[in-house]
This record gives structure tokens, C-alpha cells and sequence, in this order.
């Protein structure tokens, strides 16, 4: 994510500083430039001047006393509290005052990390979606002790770089990591009571709902054994609510390896000469599917508003611009009435009789008053 950072940042102008305390990991990212930077010039969308300039501006480097001068840096180190702080309170000896200090973590509380420096209003969120110099989405994050000096900088730079920047509250996934939960999740659940497999629910959700992956093949994308941490993460974070329940079955996966396309299998055989199962074509199965997870999605991006996690605009902004949803789910749940959207999921909630299925109480108000978003 670093050196993904530091490109976007070159390409804007400025001289930027790539620090790691690995020196290969150093050597990779200037390989990895230069070979994206080469691939640019030949499809015409950088000039060769162009593409030299973006990485002269880039200094590459393993002493952290580079950054003495630096206006911002951008923290996007292993996701380990602990070092983190280390390593900010380290930052805070080298940089002049005025130095905001930002995060790139996922998952990390913001106010935790900004506790280990003596100005904790310069600290913030400053979280990308990989890859960074291609998805246009950025999540700013204040933490309480932040000041909005400090936000309003961070968010008018990163705007100028030509990025999607919505503002978000500090609490465990921000938006998007909140938001999507139920898109595995569900997906996760629908498989296992036995109601479609994996290769049904995928088309489901990508041929009647436009999503661009279907949730099994995402997940494989994305690697089992990241996707359930943060899912394990995630509902640790909110005190074991059922909404963000993980599954065994994508935690048996992991553990056995099955991480998805970086070792050849996951839902699916990855390995030469392997066929993909093909899906069973029901229509009434695939949109009982789709309006299943749906609702969930829907109702999570509700609750992110009531709970002020986020503004409506944002989230909607948050899921198109940072996960690629073919529509804002707020939106969505307009076009799909908001009382056909309550009445499924008090529907669920009845029939399981679990609170992961219940919903948010922004959702009955605004059925109950008629309005829309
Ligand atoms: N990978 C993603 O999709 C993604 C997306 C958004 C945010 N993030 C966040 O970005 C951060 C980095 O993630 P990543 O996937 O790029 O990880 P990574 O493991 O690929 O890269 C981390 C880099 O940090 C270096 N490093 C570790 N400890 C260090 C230290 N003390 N000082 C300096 N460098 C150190 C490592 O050598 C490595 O090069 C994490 O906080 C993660 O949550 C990742």
C-alpha cells in the first residue's frame, strides 16, 4: 500500500520520501514503479519526461530521518498497534511541528494510535483502497482528539490529488469495512444452511445484482485468511454484535490453507486445468438470494447513518467509489422501497429469531414517516 501511496503522491508534485526498515522491500516498490510507470508510456498516458519526473520525485529510504522537513507522512506499516505507536512516537522526534501524522490502518482505532504522540491533534486517518493509485476512494478519518485544522488540511490535499475523499467516523472498519460485512457474510450463511453453492450464489449476486465479483470469488481475491481477520476484527470490535458474526466456514479454509488464488484454492480449484463449477441458472433462487443479502447491505449502510458514522452522501459514495457497488445502497433501498426492505428483514428476523436480522431503527422511522433518503 505504501509505495501504491507514494506514487499517487508523486504524481501530484510532490517529493515524497518511501521509508521501510526493509531494504528489499525498498528495491521491490522501485522495480514495481518503474514497470507501471513503463506501461503507462506505452499506452500513451504518460509522457516518458513524465513518467521519469514521478520517479526522480521518489526518495527512497531506511532511515526514518528523511522525513525531517516532510509537511505529511503517511503511515502504512504492518497492522500491529503496538508498532504503530512505536513507530509514531518515533515520527513526532523527527518532524517539525506542523507535520501532520496520518494512518493508513483498516482496522486500527485512530485515537489509539494518535494517543502516542505528544500533539495528538495532528494525527488522522488517511485510509486508501488498494490498489491505491487506481481506486479512487478515500476514507478521512479524525480521531477524537484531532483538530479540524488538521482534518480540513488532510482532506483538501488528498482532494487535489484528484481522489474521492469522504469523511468518516473513527470506529472499527470506517465505512466500507462496516458496510460490506454482510456481503461475505451472508453469502457465507446462505452456503451453508444448504440453499445454493457457491458458484450460484457468485452468479446471483454478479448477473441479477451487478455486482462486479460475486462474494466467494471476492473472497478468494482478497485471500480467506485476510478476509476472516478482519471479520474476526470487526465483530470483536463491536462487542460480539451478531450483525458481524464470522463464519466456520470460511474460518476451516483458512485454516487449511484455502486462501484463494495466492495458493490455487479457496472456494475454487485455482490449479491448471481445473474447471469451475457452473452455477445452477434459477431465477427465483437467484434473486431470493440476491434480496437476501441485499437487505442486510442496505440495512448496514442505514444504521452507518444514524449512528453519524458517515453522512447518506458519503456512504453511498464510500461503496461505489471504494468497493465498486454498482449503486449506493441507500439509493438502492429507495428504488426497492424502504418498506419492502423492512419487511424482509423483519421477516428473517422473525423466522431466525436472531438479532443479526434486525433493523435499524433509522430504517422503521423513516418507513414509519414515509420518507426516503
Ligand atoms: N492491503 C490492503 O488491501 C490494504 C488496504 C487499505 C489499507 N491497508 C493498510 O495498510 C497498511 C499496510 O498494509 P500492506 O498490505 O501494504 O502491508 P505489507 O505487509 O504489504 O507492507 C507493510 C510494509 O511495512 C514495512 N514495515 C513493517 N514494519 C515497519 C516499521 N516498523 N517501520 C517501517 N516499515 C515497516 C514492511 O517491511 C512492509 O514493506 C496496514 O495498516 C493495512 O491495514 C491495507
Amino acid at each position: 500500500m505504501g509505495s501504491g501511496i507514494a506514487q499517487v503522491a508523486s504524481q501530484s508534485g510532490h517529493e515524497v520520501v518511501l521509508f521501510d526498515t526493509n531494504v528489499e522491500q525498498l528495491d521491490k516498490a522501485k522495480a514495481k514503479l518503474a514497470k507501471i510507470m513503463a506501461r503507462l508510456v506505452e499506452k500513451g498516458k504518460l509522457t516518458t519526461e513524465n513518467a521519469a519526473d514521478i520517479q526522480a520525485r521518489i526518495r527512497y529510504s531506511a532511515s526514518m530521518n528523511e522525513f525531517e522537513g516532510c509537511g505529511l507522512v503517511i503511515e502504512a506499516i504492518i497492522e500491529n498497534l503496538a508498532i504503530k505507536k512505536t513507530v509514531f512516537g518515533q515520527l513526532e522526534e523527527i518532524v517539525g511541528d506542523d507535520c501532520i501524522l496520518a494512518s493508513n490502518t483498516s482496522s486500527l482505532s485512530i485515537a489509539s494510535i494518535a494517543a502516542a504522540c505528544k500533539k495528538a491533534e495532528r494525527v488522522i486517518g488517511i485510509h486508501f483502497f488498494n490498489p491505491a493509485p487506481l481506486m479512487p476512494l478515500v476514507e478521512i478519518i479524525p480521531a477524537v482528539q484531532t483538530s479540524a485544522a488538521t482534518t480540513k488540511a488532510s482532506r483538501d490535499l488528498v482532494d487535489s490529488w484528484k481522489k474521492v475523499t469522504v469523511l468518516a467516523k473513527d470506529t472499527p472498519g470506517f465505512i466500507v469495512n462496516r458496510v460490506a460485512r454482510p456481503f461475505y457474510g451472508e453469502a457465507l450463511k446462505i452456503y451453508e444452511e444448504g440453499v445454493a453453492d457457491f458458484a450460484t450464489i457468485d452468479w446471483a449476486m454478479k448477473e441479477l445484482g451487478g455486482f462486479r465479483m460475486g462474494p466467494f470469488t471476492l473472497m478468494d481475491y482478497i485471500g480467506n485468511d485476510i478476509n476472516y481477520t478482519v471479520t474476526e476484527t470487526v465483530f470483536e470490535a463491536f462487542y460480539y454484535d451478531p450483525r458481524y458474526r464470522p463464519s466456520f466456514t470460511q474460518k476451516r479454509h483458512s485454516e487449511a490453507g484455502w486462501y484463494g488464488r495466492k495458493s490455487g484454492r479457496g472456494y475454487y480449484d485455482y490449479s491448471e486445468g481445473a474447471e469451475m463449477p457452473e452455477p445452477n441458472k434459477d431465477e427465483v433462487l437467484g434473486n431470493e438470494i440476491l434480496n437476501r443479502i441485499l437487505v442486510l447491505l442496505i440495512n448496514e449502510a442505514i444504521d452507518a447513518v444514524f449512528l453519524n458514522i458517515a453522512s447518506a452522501e458519503d456512504v453511498d459514495l464510500a461503496m461505489t467509489k471504494g468497493v465498486n457497488y454498482p449503486k449506493g445502497l441507500l439509493k438502492w433501498g429507495n428504488e426497492l422501497g424502504l418498506e419492502n426492505v423492512l419487511s424482509k428483514l423483519d421477516d428473517l428476523h422473525a423466522e431466525y429469531g436472531d438479532d443479526k436480522y434486525r433493523a435499524s431503527v433509522l430504517l422503521r422511522r423513516m418507513v414509519k414517516a414515509g420518507e426516503q433518503f
